[in-house]
């Protein structure tokens, strides 16, 4: 076992504590990260909230960037010094047809997620990038592409591909009408990857005072989702409505704005929901979701940001600062992204 640094949830009420923590020695297909920056995604605040002494130890974190330290013997995609990007998952069972078809994170087996999964050779619980170094299969790391700002690039491998699947599949592009629903961390990426896909974006929002962050993001429309006149208007408008609210809400207004033959893809909110099939009749309209993003895809969206110069709108705090990031995450004070430097961290 080799140790580094990370910060672990413990204590009544849960708060993070700087730790020691264990990482396996490098597997031959392994290669160790420094991790640079770590994205604070709000699936970390739930994860901390639903946090108990009985669960597996929680240390958060699923979007980084770093760099390259170490490698196994079998690695020929990386080299000591190489940038590095990973996501929320760390590994699949690679065989079964989903995994077969590169959508690694619809594994039949359920993928390895970063953090709190369990690792499939040992049965350890995957502890995660609130920490200086993190060890993951090389197939699951990813090569930051020249250009991208390694802090602003974090988000991507979390927030970003989680909204870039869906765009993909539904075919947004040049002259779709889409719509964002919450402006956070998935909100001002779906924004910015859908502007840049050519899309006309609407920004559907309880917070009037983002209108003009929501213009700047390249949206051309937003809707106040706590005014009924604003959303009665927008009846079925868009084709696309990409839902990315963190709680649970009634589905019915945004299903109201989607067009004939169009979906709401709701992937912010995952637990239960009702819809009412009358909402999806009328309009043959569609209801899905969608979660996290296969090896090609993730690849593809790295690509493609470099291309059109898209990162996340980021506040960088030191890691030190991570109970703070939280809990402004909680209260929405975010514009959009926290993002923790761990170079605090030996
Ligand atoms: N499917 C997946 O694989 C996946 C991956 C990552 C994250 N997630 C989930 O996606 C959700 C969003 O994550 P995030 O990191 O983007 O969070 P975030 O930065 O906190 O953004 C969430 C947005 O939701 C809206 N919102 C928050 N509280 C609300 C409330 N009480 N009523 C209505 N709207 C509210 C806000 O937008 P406005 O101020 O504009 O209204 C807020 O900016 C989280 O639940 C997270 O767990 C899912
Ligand atoms: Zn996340
Ligand atoms: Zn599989």
């Amino acid at each position: 076992m080799r140790t580094t640094t990370g910060w672990q949830a413990g204590g009544d009420p849960v708060v993070l504590h700087r730790t020691a923590l264990e990482r396996r020695d490098l597997r031959a297909d392994d290669i160790a990260v420094r991790v640079d920056y770590c994205g604070v995604c709000h699936t970390d605040l739930h994860a901390l909230n639903g946090h108990s002494p009985d669960r597996p130890p929680l240390v958060p974190g699923h979007e980084f960037t770093g760099v390259v330290t170490e490698t196994g013997p079998a690695v020929t995609r990386f080299r000591p010094g190489d940038p590095v990007a990973v996501g929320n998952i760390v590994d699949s069972c690679g065989s079964c047809p989903p995994c077969r078809a590169g959508q690694e994170n619809f594994c039949r087996e359920y993928p390895t997620l970063t953090y709190q999964g369990t690792d499939r050779h040992d049965g350890s619980t995957t502890l995660g990038g609130y920490s200086r170094e993190y060890v993951v299969r090389d197939a699951f790391a990813y090569p930051l592409p020249a250009g991208l700002d390694p802090a602003g690039a974090a988000p991507l491998l979390c927030a970003g591909i989680t909204v870039w699947e869906p765009l993909r599949a539904l075919g947004v592009g040049p002259g779709t009408r889409i719509a964002v629903a919450g402006l956070g961390g998935l909100g001002h990426l779906a924004v910015k990857l859908a502007v840049a896909l050519g899309a006309e974006v609407t920004v559907l929002t309880r917070s009037a005072e983002k209108t003009n962050d929501a213009l700047q993001l390249g949206a051309k429309d937003v809707v106040v989702s706590t005014d009924p006149e604003q959303v009665a208007a927008a009846r079925d408008r868009f084709e696309v409505v990409l839902d990315t609210i963190a709680v649970a809400h009634e589905l019915k207004p945004y299903l109201g704005m989607v067009a004939m033959d169009g979906t709401l893809s709701m992937v912010g909110y995952l637990g239960p929901v009702t819809v009412e099939a009358m909402d999806l009749l009328i309009g043959r309209k569609k209801f899905g979701s969608a979660g996290s993003g296969g090896r090609p895809a993730t690849a593809e969206l790295l690509d493609f940001c470099a291309d059109h110069g898209v990162t996340a709108d980021v506040e960088i705090l030191p890691s030190a600062r991570v109970g703070e990031a939280l809990d402004r995450l909680g209260r929405g004070d975010v514009r959009y992204r926290f993002v923790l430097d761990l170079s605090d961290l030996s």
